[in-house]
């Protein structure tokens, strides 16, 4: 069995990764930054330090190192979410190690009707996209086998191991009268399972596919919709919900498609209309 090193193992998709990883009788080792793990094989790691990513890949030697960890805005958001994930690739292609680098919908510009394929040029107009661009840039730069998995907003649903993430937690606290805020009813997206996510990109690994893959649910939804479907499926009454147009200078679609299915069975991922189906 391959030894794996997760980046952002405290994470939503990291620790979904290191459950199915563990599961699967693999050799995992999760690291984590300032929410500590309850396994005493993790390790504290701060991507923005080189030096530290360089003795933790020496000291682990992972065959496989899924790099997961980022921050989506804030003073750090560049040297954690660009230069970060530019030493992880830089030390697992130095260790010999295959990479799989986590990227977003949000690398595209979101301005056609079309869902976005592996084929679509880089355009963010965000600056959290354009860290990841940059990211994904740079680290196939360094690595050149990489596989980049681009995915959408991740959900987890009632009855998942992985339990609410942030997007859900949101929404069932407008829901349920513990915050005020409105959901974009115009801007598209193709949320995706964190358990179908975190399978889909060990079974790429395992199959050696590397370069860009998109790994999205199958239906494109306005981010209010996404809302509405979270609520119920959560048993919380989604009328009191609203929605907002999107803001100015946002990407209105980001849906994504691939055209990797062939080399992927299960691509794209089950849509959200059936993974959070009610009764
Ligand atoms: N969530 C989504 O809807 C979504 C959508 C599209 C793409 N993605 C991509 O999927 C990946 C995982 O997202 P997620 O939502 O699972 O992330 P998350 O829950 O926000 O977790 C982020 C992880 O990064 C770690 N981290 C932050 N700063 C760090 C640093 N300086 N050094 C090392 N680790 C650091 C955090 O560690 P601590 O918490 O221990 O500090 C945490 O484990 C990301 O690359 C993201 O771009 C996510």
């Amino acid at each position: 069995m391959p030894r794996l090193l997760i980046t952002g193992g405290s994470g939503y998709l990291g620790a979904e990764l290191v459950r199915q990883a563990a599961a699967a009788g693999h050799d995992v080792r999760a690291t984590y930054h300032r929410r500590p793990l309850d396994d005493p094989g993790a390790v504290r790691l701060d991507v923005r330090d080189p030096t530290a990513v360089d003795a933790v890949l020496d000291e682990l030697r992972p065959d496989v190192v899924i790099h997961t960890a980022y921050v989506l805005d804030g003073p750090e958001a560049r040297a954690v979410t660009t230069d970060g994930a530019v030493h992880v690739a830089r030390a697992a292609a130095r260790v010999g190690a295959a990479l799989a680098h986590l990227s977003t919908d949000l690398v595209f510009p979101g301005d056609r009707d079309e869902p976005w394929t592996e084929a679509d040029a880089l355009r963010p107009v965000l600056a959290y996209g354009e860290a990841k661009a940059d990211a994904e840039r740079l680290v196939g730069a360094a690595h050149p086998a990489a596989l980049v998995v681009r995915t959408s907003l991740l959900y987890g649903g009632p009855g998942s191991a992985a339990g609410a993430g942030s997007h859900e937690r949101l929404i069932l606290d407008v829901a349920e009268g513990r915050r005020d805020w409105r959901f974009f009813e115009d801007e598209l997206r193709s949320p995706a399972g964190v358990a179908d996510v975190a399978a889909a990109v060990l079974e790429a690994l395992g199959r050696g596919l590397s370069g860009p893959l998109h790994l999205a649910g199958s239906d494109t939804v306005s981010r209010l919709d996404f809302a509405r479907l979270v609520a119920r499926a959560w048993g919380a009454d989604p009328a009191g919900l609203q929605g907002t147009p999107a803001l100015p200078g946002r990407p209105r679609n980001t849906a994504l498609a691939t055209i990797r299915g062939s080399e992927l069975p299960g691509t794209p991922l089950p849509g959200v209309h059936a993974v959070l189906a009610v009764g």
